[in-house]
């Protein structure tokens, strides 16, 4: 099978979809693209002993398809190669190929000052290899369109771009075996990966700005403290930096590892908004799940039919794709585990203490909620994919 990623029956969980159909070694085809998985199927994977999945990402694979994309393809393409061309020299001890880097940067700045399109188009991961290209490019690029929604001038700008074009940087010092290990690090193997910062900071030290520095060696520090390699909080740690961090976060979530599948979006902002004031600060991240997902392409952050768990442990139905984490739902289920007597409409955009907590994909489950959805649901309301009894 050509040019096609593997995944770990074990790493998979109830609502992963997996950009392509998955196929096991013998070539036998288990599972559709971009259906979620239930703990059904996972656990008929598992019981007829497959233990990898290997699926080939389709062309429509894009995190962010859009027909109108912000970035064109061909400058997206060009950071790719500047992102191999930074490691290669890297690698080689030679100097950064600082000229390209900031010629780049500039033809990102003024793409997002200047929007014109609709989706930012963020690189897609077609082998796990190109993760760190992807993955730096991406992290510019989200950094960027923060920077934007922050009011940056263009100085700004461009240091928030080289800043998350370069922050994992000091990832070629660590060994492979850890950098690509498609499991758990070891208390030891994680030590070695935190001094990636200052390899980092070292490598920058004397080409770049301060700012840019900083963005570099602080990127994984948290406001609360408990991050690395300084243990920084609050306003020690940079504006700039603490931006490089949250989006670092949001890529490495919706991207493949060889440890893990792709996560949905949601379940990225979600994770963003629940660690304000212990990641990341309350402001940014509020800016980045309010701001960001307009510009994720054209398919709704929740669809249409979605049922979901509030952090209160109510379940409610969400009855038109939602772009925002904060979607109009209907209460199913209440705090008391009752179903309410009549049609219940929240607006979780207004709810300070009430937000998704995570996406149900239980079959079972799920079944039973389209029955109890029905009663409030006029006929023309209902889906018409539901099987209902
Ligand atoms: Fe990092």
């Amino acid at each position: 099978m050509a040019e096609h990623l593997a995944v770990s029956v074990h790493f998979l969980y109830p609502g992963v979809v997996l950009k392509g159909d998955a196929f096991t070694e013998n070539g036998e085809k288990v599972h559709e693209g971009y259906v979620p998985f239930t703990d059904e199927k996972i656990a008929w994977l598992k019981a007829r002993g497959i233990t990898t999945l290997y699926y080939t990402p389709s062309e429509e694979a894009s995190r962010c398809l859009g027909k109108d994309p912000i970035i064109p393809t061909t400058t997206l393409e060009k950071g790719l190669d500047i992102a191999k061309e930074v490691e290669k020299r890297l690698r080689e001890n030679a100097p950064l190929p600082t000229k390209e880097i900031n010629g780049l940067i500039d033809e990102f700045v003024d793409k997002i000052m200047n929007i014109q399109g609709t989706t930012l188009n963020l690189a897609e991961l077609k082998k796990y290899d190109e993760y760190t290209y992807t993955h730096s490019v991406n992290v510019a690029l989200l950094s960027l369109m923060m920077g934007k929604k922050l009011g940056y001038n263009e100085e700004q700008l461009k240091i928030v771009g080289v800043g998350g074009m370069l922050h994992d940087i000091g990832k070629v010092r660590i060994p492979l075996e850890i950098l690509n290990k498609p499991d758990r690090l070891t208390p030891r193997e994680f030590e070695i990966m935190k001094r990636h910062p200052v390899y980092g900071f070292e490598m920058v030290k004397n080409v770049y700005s301060r700012f840019v520095q900083s963005i570099v060696l602080y990127h994984h520090e948290k406001v609360s403290g408990g991050g690395y390699p300084l243990g920084k909080k609050g306003q020690e740690i940079e504006e700039f930096a603490q931006i490089a961090s949250l989006c670092d976060v949001f890529d490495a979530i919706t991207s493949s590892r060889p440890y893990k599948p792709a996560q949905p979006f949601w379940y990225a902002l979600v994770w963003i908004y629940r660690e304000q004031g212990r990641s990341f600060s309350p402001r940014l991240a509020q800016t980045f799940v309010k701001e960001l997902p307009q510009y994720l392409g054209e398919k709704p952050i929740f669809p249409a039919g979605s049922f979901v768990q509030l952090n209160t442990k109510e379940i409610a139905y969400i009855p038109q794709d939602s772009r925002t984490i904060w979607p109009v739902v209907y209460l199913l289920i209440n705090e008391r585990k009752q179903i309410p007597p009549r049609r219940v409409v929240i607006d979780l955009s207004l709810e300070e203490d009430r937000f998704i907590e995570r996406q149900i994909f239980d079959e079972k489950l799920v079944a039973t909620l389209q029955q109890v959805a029905q009663k409030f649901l006029g006929p023309e309301e209902t889906p018409p994919n539901w099987k209902l009894k």
